[in-house]
C-alpha cells in the first residue's frame, strides 16, 4: 500500500506526520512511501533526507490522489478530503466529536479514518500515544516561552552586587504537560507550586520537587479512568479563592487544566490577573479549549493589567523537530497495529481499533460523534 504524507496546511503548523526514520521503518515493512515536496522543511527534514530514507517526493496533487493511506498531524480541511482517493484511509488528530464537517466529508467520500486523539490510554497503546508525546513537549516549551517574557531569571543567584531571589512559578493541572512543566521550571531553578484536583497528582508533583497546593475535592468533582470529568461552579469558586494568594505572589502562572470533551475550567479570573505583580506572565495552555484564564486570547500574546498573557494554541509545533520525530514514532506504531503492507485488519472488536475508528466505508462509527451526514456535508 502507498503511504502518503502531505504538507500540513493549518496556520502555524510546523510539524509533519512522518520523519525520514519513519519512512525507513515503513519501507522496511514493505509499504511504499510518498511525501509531498517540502512537507518536512518546517521540521528541518529535507526532501533529500526523505529520498535517502526510501520515499518518493511528489507534487501536492499526487500526494493526495494516489495515497492508500494518508498520514497527517492536524485534521485535513474539507477541500483536502475532496482531493483524497475514495476508499483510502486517514490517520490523524481529528477531535471528531467537535469536528462534524470533517467527519461528514470523510464519510461521504468513503474514507475510513482513525483519530490518534481517540486511541484508548491503555498500556498496550502507550507507544502510539501522541496526546502524551506532544503534551510533554508542550509543557517544556510553555516554561521556556514564558521565561522569555519574564524580566527575571529563575534561579537564586548570589553575587557581589547582592542576592537575586528565585522566581516563583505556579502550575495548574499536573497531567502530562503540567508534570513536564514542573520538571523544566525546577531544572531552571524556580520555586514551583502546583494545583490539581486528582489526589494521585500530589505524590507525582512532590517527586519532581514541586509544592502541592492542598485542595480538598468535594462530591461534585467526578474522576473517571484518571480523568477529571467535571467539577461544580461552587467548587471552582472555592478553588479560585484558595489559589488567589499563590497567584498574587507568582512570577509565572502556567495553566494546563483540561476536562476532556468539555470547555476548560476557569481557574484564573480577571480579578486574579489584576492582583498579579506588574511584569508577571501567564501562559494558558488550555486556550484552544476556551482557556483556564478568563482573559487570555486565542493565538495572541497580550499585556493586560501589566501582565503578559500568552495564548499560544500549538506549543508542540514550536519544537517541530522533536515533535515530528515523536509523532512519527507514534503514528508508525499505530499504523503497524492496524495494518500490514497489503491490508488493514479492521478488527473492530479490538480495543485500540474500536476506540479510534471514526468512519468506516462511508459510515460514521464512533459513539462520540452524533451527526446527520447529509445535512453536515451539504452545509
Ligand atoms: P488533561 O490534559 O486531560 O488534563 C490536564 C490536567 O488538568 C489533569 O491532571 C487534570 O486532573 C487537571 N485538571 C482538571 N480540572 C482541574 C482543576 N479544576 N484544577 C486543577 N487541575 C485540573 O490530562 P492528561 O495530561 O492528558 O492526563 C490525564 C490522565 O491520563 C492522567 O491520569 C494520566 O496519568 C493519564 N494518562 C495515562 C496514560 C496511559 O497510557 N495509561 C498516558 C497518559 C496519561
Amino acid at each position: 500500500m502507498i503511504v502518503s504524507v502531505a504538507k500540513e496546511t493549518e496556520l502555524k503548523e510546523n510539524r509533519v506526520a512522518l520523519s525520514p526514520d519513519g519512512v525507513r521503518e515503513l519501507t522496511t515493512k514493505g509499504f511504499s512511501c510518498i511525501i509531498e515536496k517540502d512537507a518536512g522543511l518546517n521540521s528541518y527534514f529535507t526532501n533529500e533526507a526523505y529520498e535517502a530514507a526510501g520515499a518518493r517526493v511528489v507534487p501536492r496533487d499526487e500526494a493526495y490522489s494516489t495515497a492508500d493511506i494518508m498520514l497527517r498531524v492536524a485534521p485535513p480541511i474539507t477541500d483536502e478530503v475532496k482531493m483524497m482517493k475514495a476508499g483510502s484511509v486517514l490517520l490523524s488528530f481529528m477531535y471528531a466529536s467537535t469536528n462534524p464537517e470533517l467527519v461528514a466529508a470523510l464519510a461521504v467520500k468513503g474514507i475510513t479514518s482513525f483519530s490518534v486523539d481517540a486511541i484508548p490510554r491503555i498500556s498496550r497503546a502507550q507507544k502510539m500515544d501522541a496526546l502524551s508525546s506532544q503534551a510533554n513537549l508542550g509543557g517544556y516549551k510553555a516554561v521556556i516561552l514564558s521565561a522569555n517574557y519574564l524580566g527575571k531569571i529563575f534561579p537564586m543567584l548570589t553575587t557581589a552586587a547582592g542576592t537575586i531571589r528565585p522566581s516563583k512559578v505556579v502550575i495548574m493541572g499536573a497531567g502530562v504537560a503540567g508534570l513536564q512543566a514542573i520538571a523544566t521550571a525546577k531544572r531552571l531553578g524556580a520555586v514551583v507550586e502546583v494545583s490539581d484536583i486528582r489526589p494521585e497528582t500530589k505524590e507525582q508533583v512532590e517527586s519532581l520537587g514541586g509544592k502541592f497546593i492542598e485542595l480538598k475535592a468535594d462530591d461534585s468533582v467526578k474522576i473517571e479512568g484518571g480523568y477529571v470529568k467535571g467539577a461544580s461552579a461552587e467548587f471552582l469558586q472555592m478553588q479560585q479563592e484558595l489559589l488567589a494568594k499563590h497567584i498574587a505572589a507568582a512570577d509565572i502562572v502556567i495553566t494546563t487544566a483540561l476536562v476532556p470533551g468539555k470547555k476548560a475550567p476557569v481557574l484564573l479570573t480577571e480579578e486574579m490577573v489584576k492582583s498579579m505583580k506588574f511584569g508577571s506572565v501567564i501562559l494558558d495552555m488550555a486556550v484552544k479549549q476556551g482557556g483556564n484564564c478568563a482573559i487570555s486570547e486565542f493565538n495572541q500574546t497580550v499585556v493586560k493589567y501589566g501582565v503578559t498573557i500568552i495564548g499560544e494554541p500549538n506549543l508542540p509545533s514550536l519544537l517541530p523537530l522533536n515533535a515530528s520525530e515523536l509523532y512519527s514514532k507514534n503514528i508508525v506504531a499505530f499504523l503497524l497495529h492496524l495494518a500490514d503492507k497489503d491490508k488493514f485488519f479492521y478488527d473492530r472488536e479490538e480495543e485500540i481499533t474500536k476506540g479510534s475508528m471514526i468512519t468506516f466505508n462511508g459510515e460514521v462509527v464512533h459513539p462520540s460523534v452524533n451527526i446527520n451526514i447529509e445535512a453536515a456535508a451539504t452545509n
